[in-house]
């Protein structure tokens, strides 16, 4: 069954669009049909397409998001997707705390589906602040065909 997922990470800039990116990219070859879209638990950078340093990684990677635009994430968007994949700890708590009760989208970690036992859980790192663009795209890599898989 086809499903809604949303990515979130602090700006939207980075990380996510990143995880979205990836995620239409793999799925798009699987020959699925999820939706996808991404978004920050900040408003810093609304309506800005990811970061120029990111996108050139990425495109380095065959991966492409230059489309894709900042938005905030909102409580209604528990209503309007069947999964949030937070990209570290401090945007899962930030998540949990705009959570409404009850029924609503099952919020994970993107951590989580990393393979190695000794790196599961692990944040996906800040490439804004580590300027290693490489080894958040490398991580997101990793994880993606597992969290797939879940689906
Ligand atoms: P992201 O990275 O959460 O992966 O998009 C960041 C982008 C911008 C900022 C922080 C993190 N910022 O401070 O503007």
């Amino acid at each position: 069954m086809s499903k809604k997922v949303l990515f979130v990470c602090l700006g939207n800039i980075c990380r996510s669009p990143s995880a979205e990116a990836v995620f239409r990219t793999e799925i798009k070859r699987l020959g699925l049909s999820h939706q996808h879209d991404s978004a920050g638990t900040s408003n810093w950078h609304v309506g800005e397409p990811p970061y120029d340093p990111m996108q050139k990684a990425a495109k380095s990677h065959g991966i492409t998001m230059s489309d894709l635009r900042a938005r905030q994430v909102t409580a209604r968007d528990f209503q309007d997707f069947d999964v949030i994949v937070a990209m570290d700890r401090k945007n899962f708590n930030d998540l949990l705390a705009i959570k409404p009760c009850g029924k609503g989208a099952a919020l994970v970690l993107m951590g989580d589906y990393l393979e190695n036992d000794k790196e599961k859980g692990s944040d996906v790192p800040d490439p804004y602040y580590t300027r290693d663009f490489d080894a958040t795209l490398d991580m997101l890599h990793r994880a993606m065909p597992q969290f797939i898989a879940s689906l």
